[in-house]
């Protein structure tokens, strides 16, 4: 991968999708595609690490994904289950892992291993891993003017304290950059819900790929066309 450092994104978004059609072409349960997408995710994950990549963010479940038939929706929660016994593997490699998204809905189980990792890894800021889960860009947003409004009704603060800044820590990725590249692979267009609020200025990537055959050199293409782009911000 030869991009230089100040060309590498800081925070790079995977909207891991594709993985139900992946399994159905090979005439297997949706649930094998899920299984092969998290291992795609721990490659993904680790090279992003190697190569520099600061902040990175997978989107493993959206708030609307509950509305799935409930066998892949069981399916998928016994994956995160057994993937989330991998916490010493992240501290190992001094990987800080958060959780974006409301835990409550998740089984006691899931969310008991969901706090540890992050209480475990919580020193490491050489590299941070932020899992989307039961995550939706809306509710993010949501809940994070809660919170303000309550800073607000306790006198903590002033309505005129509400800032752009102020108001994005509130929000689930809390001190995290905002997203400068989102690669979404399988074809589709769209956000899907994610990370709205910080992909404002984002770069976009789209791919034909499933994400479970999505590989290292797709993610090295993907940040070669980003290394090409004029971002502009509004200026000129
Ligand atoms: C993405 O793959 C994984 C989740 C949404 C949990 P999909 O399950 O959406 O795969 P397709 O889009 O149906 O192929
Ligand atoms: C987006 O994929 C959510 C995740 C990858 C977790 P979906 O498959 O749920 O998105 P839509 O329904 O095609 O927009
Ligand atoms: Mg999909």
């Amino acid at each position: 991968m030869g991009i230089s450092a100040e060309k590498l994104p800081r925070h790079v978004g995977f909207i891991m999708d594709g993985n139900g059609r992946w399994a159905q072409k090979r005439g297997l349960p949706r649930k094998m595609g899920h299984r092969a997408g998290a291992e795609v995710f721990k490659k993904i994950a680790d090279y992003c690490r190697e190569i520099g990549i600061k902040y990175v963010t997978f989107y493993a479940f959206s708030t609307e994904n509950w509305k799935r038939p409930a066998d892949e929706v069981n399916a998928l929660m016994d994956l995160f289950d057994k993937y989330l016994d991998d916490a010493e593997e992240y501290a190992r490699r001094k990987t800080r892992m958060l959780f974006l998204g409301d835990k409550a809905p998740f089984r006691e189980s899931i969310r008991q291993k969901m706090l540890s990792i992050e209480e475990r890894t919580r020193e490491f800021d050489s590299c941070t891993v932020m899992l989307a889960m039961n995550y939706g860009g809306r509710d993010d947003i949501v809940y994070a003017a809660k919170r303000a409004a309550e800073l607000v009704s306790s006198g903590y603060m002033s309505t005129d304290d509400i800032t752009e800044d102020m108001f994005g820590g509130l929000l689930y990725t809390g001190d995290a950059p905002d997203v400068d590249l989102v690669i979404r692979p399988s074809g589709e267009y769209r956000l899907s819900n994610f990370l709205i609020w910080q992909c404002a200025y984002a770069e976009y990537y789209f791919s034909d790929v499933l994400w479970p055959d999505f590989t290292v050199s797709d993610l090295d293409r993907a940040l070669t066309a980003y290394s090409d782009r004029n971002r502009r911000f509004g200026g000129v």
